[in-house]
């Protein structure tokens, strides 16, 4: 077992760090005399942990708040999967000595795969990220039962990455599987789409019905439509969707001008990653200042000065009214009688919850569907609804999120209660935006008194919203760790903390 003489104690900082043992980085984990030595690549996407923040026993990952139990590296929160390898620390004459075993999986996740004699069968609706964390939770609990996952599409894949790096062509949906497969968790794939849940049994599109004995529901959003004349034709495109992102970067290839309809995040990151692999890009928005609802006006206008700035032509207060073409689009009409000739479209106006298709689901006006802490669907015994389409409570009260985290978070809960096993409390809202620089954003504010500005926004800073003189929110830019921070007080503090 070869040991590596990795640092002096004196050299090495309460908190976190990073050291070298051969050639693998190790994340150093030191309060006071006590050193414990972990795998340095958070499971998510690889990104180095030493980053991140230590508080009460959790260390936070500062890109996308995946969280560890510092003792023991066990993986407390999502994104990702897997624990972090730990490694034996000695203490030896001042020095630090850290022993690395050969072949060390650096992430080990639990071996609880095998079939086993649980009789119950548990059924998920969907494969994207709460189904996905479900299963793998199902499984993490020690369930050794039958689990099918029911969906048109699949493998499971980390969505977020469609108007990331698969348009900017930097990786292929194939790339975007999520550890573990649902091969490696004994899943059974059903590839079709579900019509009607009642108590014990649903409904399959192809016909025929199922019985569970639990059963999570996760099918999403679909994109919004504009109903707009010409809107079928070749050319036209949205992004929810593996084949969706793999079609509209096909297209993106031979395109030199695009036209993106929606300034949300994701008709945002989209226009940023057409226009960095030179598609001249139109972003048409109704409103005149993108993302002010959610952030306000102050980051609002930075945000779009920095996409304008990445060579993309705004047009606010903008509306389609009908699309032009034969073969395949060629122009966009708008309602002030404007038009912009174009290659291709990006219709990014929104998501409604995918439950339309689904008999039996109580359904709120906004077609998600209120659940329970556990994310059980009152009325409807061993039925659960989590990710995009469901309303939970929250350290906010009641919110419908529609965030990578947050549905991940929702999967592995819905697990929890679907074994029947008490339900975690809700963990604060977090998600992250690649748009001309790497945004993040913790709580959840609909409105506020003031937003306090920490830092010149055009560097690294960060904006607290603040109502009744509690922090509800926060969004940074280059901040990653104090935002960090933040999240571990305001989970010790089950929601918002003092100003
Ligand atoms: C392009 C893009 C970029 C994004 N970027 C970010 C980001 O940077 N940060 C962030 O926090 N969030 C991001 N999001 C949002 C995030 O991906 C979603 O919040 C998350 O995927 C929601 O998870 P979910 O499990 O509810 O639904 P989904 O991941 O959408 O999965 C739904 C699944 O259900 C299936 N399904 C639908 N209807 C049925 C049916 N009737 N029967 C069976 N199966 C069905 C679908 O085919 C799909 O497999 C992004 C989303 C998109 C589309
Ligand atoms: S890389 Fe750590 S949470 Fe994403």
């Amino acid at each position: 077992m070869p040991e590596h003489d990795v640092a002096a104690l004196s050299d090495i900082p309460d908190g976190l760090s990073k050291v070298e043992a051969g050639d693998r980085a190790m994340l150093l984990v030191r309060q006071g005399d006590d050193v414990r030595a972990f795998t340095h690549e958070c499971p998510h996407l690889g990104l180095p942990l030493s980053k991140g923040v230590l508080r009460d026993g959790t260390v936070i990952c500062p890109f996308h708040h995946a969280c560890f139990d510092a003792a023991t590296g066990q993986q407390a929160e999502p994104p990702g999967h897997g624990d972090l390898a730990r490694f034996a620390v000695a203490l030896r004459d001042g020095r630090v000595l850290v022993d690395v075993p050969d072949g060390i999986d650096p992430h080990p996740l639990p071996d609880t795969a095998t079939p086993g004699p649980d009789a119950r069968r548990m059924v998920v609706v969907g494969a994207g990220a709460a189904a996905h964390a479900c299963v793998a939770a199902l499984r993490e609990e020690g369930f050794d039962g039958a689990i099918e996952m029911i969906a048109p599409n699949g493998p499971p894949l980390d969505r977020t990455m469609l108007s990331k790096a698969v348009l900017t062509g930097g990786k292929q949906v194939e790339d975007l599987t999520l550890r573990p497969t649902i091969k490696g968790l004994n899943v059974v794939h059903v590839e079709d789409r579900v019509t009607a849940v009642s108590e014990g049994r649903l409904t399959l599109a192809s016909g025929g019905t199922r019985a569970f004995d639990g059963l999570l529901v996760a099918p999403g959003g679909l994109p919004r439509g504009l109903d707009l004349p010409g809107e079928d034709l070749p050319g036209i495109y949205r992004l929810r969707d593996g084949d969706q992102a793999t079609a509209l970067a096909e297209a993106a290839e031979g395109a030199s001008r695009a036209v993106v309809i929606g300034g949300g995040f994701i008709g945002l990151e989209a226009a940023l990653s057409l226009s960095k692999r030179g598609v001249k890009v139109t972003l048409a928005t109704r409103e005149a200042l993108p993302l002010a609802r959610i952030v306000g006006e102050e980051i609002a206008r930075l945000i779009l000065s920095e996409v304008k700035e990445a060579g993309i032509h705004h047009t606010p207060r903008t509306e389609a009214r009908l699309f032009h073409g034969t073969d395949r689009v060629t122009a966009v009409e708008l309602k002030d009688g404007g038009r912009t000739e174009t290659d291709l479209v990006l219709v990014a106006v929104g998501v409604s919850p995918a439950t339309a298709g689904i008999e039996g689901l109580p359904l709120d006006d906004d077609g998600g569907v209120s659940v329970g802490p556990d994310l059980s669907v009152p009325g409807l015994a061993g039925v659960h609804v989590a990710g995009d389409c469901a309303s939970t409570p929250t350290p906010f009260g009641p919110a419908r999120i529609e965030h990578w985290r947050v549905a991940c978070q929702h999967g592995k809960r819905a697990a929890r209660a679907m074994l029947g096993h008490r339900a975690d409390p809700a963990d604060i809202p977090f998600f992250w935006t690649a748009l001309a620089r790497q945004y993040r954003y913790l709580g959840h504010a609909t409105d506020w008194d003031e937003i306090r500005i920490d830092g010149d926004p055009s560097g690294p800073f960060m904006a607290r919203y603040v109502k009744e003189g509690q922090v509800i929110a926060a969004l940074t830019a280059g901040r990653d760790a104090d935002l960090a921070d933040l999240h571990l007080q305001m989970r010790a503090a089950g929601g918002p903390v003092p100003a």
